[in-house]
């Protein structure tokens, strides 16, 4: 098992290239399985949940591989339609298959997702979604079993009762090959599911209205090969961003699309960081102690539930008190007990967290639980006093490219270390 050593107290200074989306880059991949041809995507960063989605891929015989983050898949010849469980539960995204096999094929078996570290993470918008479309869904042996009905899957009208990234992002790829038009309420404007869109627009589906709640797909008879340039991660923006915040520093992210990130750079401002955009790069200065703030988390273009956990870090050493309300997933609150390690004080009530800004944070050994909350845990480690463990950190590679590497490119000092034991 890797962990990191960080010792805190040094102001980070320098300049990040943001790297491509992950939360765009497993959505586009899995899109690769409806084009009977070659996908080329280009920045794909490097991260154990791609590598999971090749894997998957490949269990399904499409054949991929990327080089210094592109990454191409051909799915001329598919050999067959299940995404085995041992791969399924090692990243929820895996779920992306399902759509397309089902609009390629006419069936697919995809293991049910289990749960995160933060609760249920249930999946009933998926299998409505594809029920729309004319599949018949059924759970069989801890797998989603869907089969189109003959003639293939049907364009329909349908209404998200809450808005999600997935189930958007899983209709929209079975209703490119469905007979007719599909219109879906309520879906997600998140630039991941834009992203999606307009890849799947450059192989021959014809999408509108990507970016707001209601997406209308015209079914096509078939897509192609095509190439497609990925959006930056807003998600590791925000959190670069956020590190340079909580030691005091001074950092440009170049790359990065901070039209994606608007109300994470306001929020920055309203802690008292000068953050400045210029084209596509964004430059922030922290000089003085931050200022506590109330963060709600809201679906986009609302606060991101993946900078949740970074932002409670920023207000644990922040002047004054702040309220962190979790309205998306209402259990995300795993890195609560780990950052009261690091000294913080946190008072937590069903999905509200309570922080009030201590003066400083002491080093400790701190066990990271999903992605987010170990860059979380990070950041706090990087502005305590003294040294601090993060053991498991393989959570944090499946979100982030060698986290420690680019930190310490800005003065961070934080190592990888090779640990025993659980
Ligand atoms: C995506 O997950 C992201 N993952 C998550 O990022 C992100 O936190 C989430 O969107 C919200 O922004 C990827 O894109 C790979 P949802 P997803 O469906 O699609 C409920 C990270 O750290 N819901 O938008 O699974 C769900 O419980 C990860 O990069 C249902 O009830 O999220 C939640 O309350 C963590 N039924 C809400 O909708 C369903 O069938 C939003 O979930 C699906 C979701």
């Amino acid at each position: 098992m890797d962990a990191f050593r960080v010792r805190g107290g040094v102001p980070l200074q320098g300049t990040i290239e943001v790297g491509g989306a992950k939360n765009a880059a497993l959505p586009i991949l899995a899109a690769a399985l409806l084009i009977p041809g070659r996908t080329f995507l280009r920045r794909v960063p490097h991260l154990r949940d791609v590598e999971t989605m090749r894997r998957v891929l490949e269990g399904l015989g499409a054949r991929g591989g990327y080089t210094d983050h592109c990454f191409e898949v051909d799915a001329t010849d598919l050999a067959g339609h299940e995404a085995p469980w041992d791969l399924v539960r090692t990243m929820r995204a895996s779920i992306y298959v399902l759509g397309p096999l089902l609009a390629r094929f006419g069936r697919a078996r995809v293991a049910l997702p289990g749960g995160c570290a933060w609760g249920p993470r249930p999946v009933d918008l998926h299998i409505k979604g594809m029920e729309a479309l004319g599949a018949q869904v059924s759970l069989e042996h801890g797998d989603i079993l869907a089969v189109a009905p003959p003639g293939g899957l049907r364009g329909a009208h349908l209404a998200f009762d809450v808005s999600s990234v997935g189930a958007t992002g899983n209709v929209m790829m079975a209703a490119c090959l469905a007979k007719g038009e599909t219109v879906i309420e309520n879906a997600a404007r998140e630039p991941d599911i834009v992203a999606l869109a307009d890849f799947l627009n450059a192989a021959g589906a014809r999408i509108e209205g990507q970016g707001t709640t209601t997406v209308r797909i015209r079914g096509v008879a078939s897509l192609h090969s095509t190439e497609f340039e990925n959006i930056p991660d807003r998600i590791e923006l925000g959190t670069y961003l956020a590190a340079a915040a909580i030691t005091g520093g001074e950092v440009t992210l170049e790359k990065a699309r901070p039209d994606h990130c608007g109300i994470v750079l306001d929020r920055l401002r309203d802690m008292g960081a000068q953050v400045l955009v210029e084209a596509d790069c964004i430059h922030l200065r922290a000089s003085e102690r931050l200022r506590a703030i109330d963060v709600t988390t809201q679906v986009y273009p609302g606060f991101p539930t993946d900078l949740q956990a970074q932002f409670m870090a920023l207000l644990s050493v922040a002047e004054g008190s702040g309220l962190v309300t979790e309205t998306i997933y209402p259990d995300r609150f795993t890195h609560v007990p780990e950052l009261r390690r690091l000294g913080a004080d946190i008072q937590l009530k069903n999905n509200v967290a309570a922080v009030r800004g201590v003066a400083a944070l002491s080093g400790a050994h701190v066990t990271s639980t999903d992605i987010r909350a170990s860059s979380a845990l990070v950041l706090a480690a990087l502005a305590a006093k003294g040294e601090s463990w993060i053991h498991r950190v393989y959570h944090i590679d499946r979100g982030y490219e060698r986290i420690e590497v680019r930190l310490a490119g800005i003065g961070a000092d934080i190592v990888r270390e090779s640990v025993s034991g659980p």
